[in-house]
């Protein structure tokens, strides 16, 4: 496809999934938020609670009722097309992205995997990864709660292992958001919509409501509740590649993950007990100790100690040129990219010394680049950048 085409479908999917997911996660947040903030003491008959809140100028006075009010309302208003339109346009963002350019986005450099079965490995994991959620909290699993979160947890990061050896760290990642996406829309389209339109049938006939389907929905709703922010960091993953680049990317998502659960939770609880307080400080406790886990180490030198021979720079601007610009030059010779990625422009000693240190970050510290390893970059001219970059990135 011509890249400039890609790049607008790109933007305009782009810019829709975080409009969609914005509107469905906000929605979501706020209704936790009243769940949690329901003044339950002194109830009406056939309320649960109430609450009071002002906002843009006006004073709010919300009501949630026990099960179901005695008669429906005109007006119900339901929540979920913001789910349905964040997965789908999630999904052809997926592909566009990671599907379309697959030996370059998706693929492990040195895996030696097809970018067909590549595809099919990674749409195959949105799909078992809803059926085995699915079965799991349907089965006696589901009835243990916290038994079933931490099953959950580990099957996800044996996920995130398995995927980060045949794909490359940035669409491992972006998988594991997908397919943690995709359940928290299969919970809304096959759980939660199904029992909200039961509670309503059975309310407009007159029947007493069956209470173990919106406990079902429970269940799931609190599931998605701690599967949000996750998500959201690995929606924006693909910005640091010292998490994804590491070599144990899987491992640092993981703890990623365990740290933002216990800041939701802490979030979820705080208003009836703050004894998850702790949780704030050992979350950022948690991510400056993988601040340092993920620090690059010193490049163990493959070949001669170099410490003591500078640099000469044509043989670095040669590397830079051989293995970056095709792709990062103000007109690309890579059929993917119409125009430098990312801006990033190393056509000139100068630009190159100025961007030394995002060079360093992408192709030295990390593998990130080049994308896919399209231009076949050698560990030894890593280190030759990297000591470079290390002696003053001179372009003299
Ligand atoms: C096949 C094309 C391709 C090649 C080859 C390539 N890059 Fe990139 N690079 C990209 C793309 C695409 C992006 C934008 C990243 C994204 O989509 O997140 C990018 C982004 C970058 C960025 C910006 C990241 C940031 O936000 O700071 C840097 C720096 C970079 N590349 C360095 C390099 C270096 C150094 C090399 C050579 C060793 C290289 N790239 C080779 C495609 C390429």
């Amino acid at each position: 496809m011509d890249p400039h085409v890609t790049e607008w479908l790109n933007l305009a999917i782009r810019w829709a999934h975080m409009i969609t997911g914005i509107a469905w996660i906000g929605a979501s947040f706020y209704f936790n938020w009243l769940e949690n903030h329901l003044d339950r003491r002194t109830p009406r008959e056939g309320l649960a609670g109430d609450l009071w809140a002002i906002h843009g100028g006006g004073i709010y006075h919300l009501e949630k009722y026990k099960l179901a009010p005695p008669q429906m309302p005109e007006q119900l208003h339901w929540f979920k097309w913001e789910a349905y339109t964040t997965f789908l346009t999630g999904f052809v963002l997926l592909a566009v992205v990671y599907y379309l350019n697959a030996e370059l986005y998706l693929v492990a450099p040195g895996s030696g995997i097809s970018a067909g079965s590549a595809i099919a490995i990674g749409i195959g994991s949105l799909i078992a990864g809803w059926f085995i959620y699915d079965f799991l909290c349907d089965s006696g699993l589901g009835k243990k709660p916290t038994y079933l979160a931490l099953l959950l947890f580990i099957l996800l990061a044996a996920a995130a292992f398995a995927l980060s050896q045949v794909f490359s760290g940035r669409a491992a990642f972006i998988h594991i958001g997908a397919i943690i996406g995709t359940i928290m829309v299969g919970n809304v389209f096959r759980i939660i919509m199904p029992a909200q339109r039961a509670l309503v049938a059975a309310i407009n006939s007159g029947q007493e409501p069956d209470p173990g389907l919106p406990a079902k929905g429970l269940l799931r709703s609190r599931h998605n509740n701690y599967f949000t922010l996750p998500v959201l960091f690995i929606m924006i993953s693909n910005h640091f590649p010292s998490t994804y680049g590491n070599e144990n990317s899987w491992l640092i998502l993981a703890v990623l993950a365990v740290l933002s659960v216990l800041v939701r939770h802490y979030f979820n609880i705080r208003h009836n007990s703050q004894k998850f307080a702790w949780a704030i400080p050992a979350a950022a406790a948690g991510m400056i100790a993988l601040a340092f886990i993920s620090a690059p180490k010193p490049a163990a030198m493959t070949q001669t100690n170099r410490a003591n021979t500078p640099e000469n720079f044509q043989a670095i601007q040669q590397i830079i040129s051989d293995r970056c610009t095709v792709c990062h030059s103000a007109s690309p010779t890579n059929s993917a990219f119409a125009s430098a990625p990312g801006g990033v422009i190393m056509d000139t000693p100068e630009q190159m010394q100025q961007l030394a240190t995002r060079i360093h970050a992408q192709s030295v510290a990390t593998q990130a680049m080049p994308l896919g390893n399209i231009t076949g970059m050698t560990l030894e001219e890593r280190e030759r950048i990297g000591h470079w970059i290390a002696s003053g990135a001179s372009i003299n």
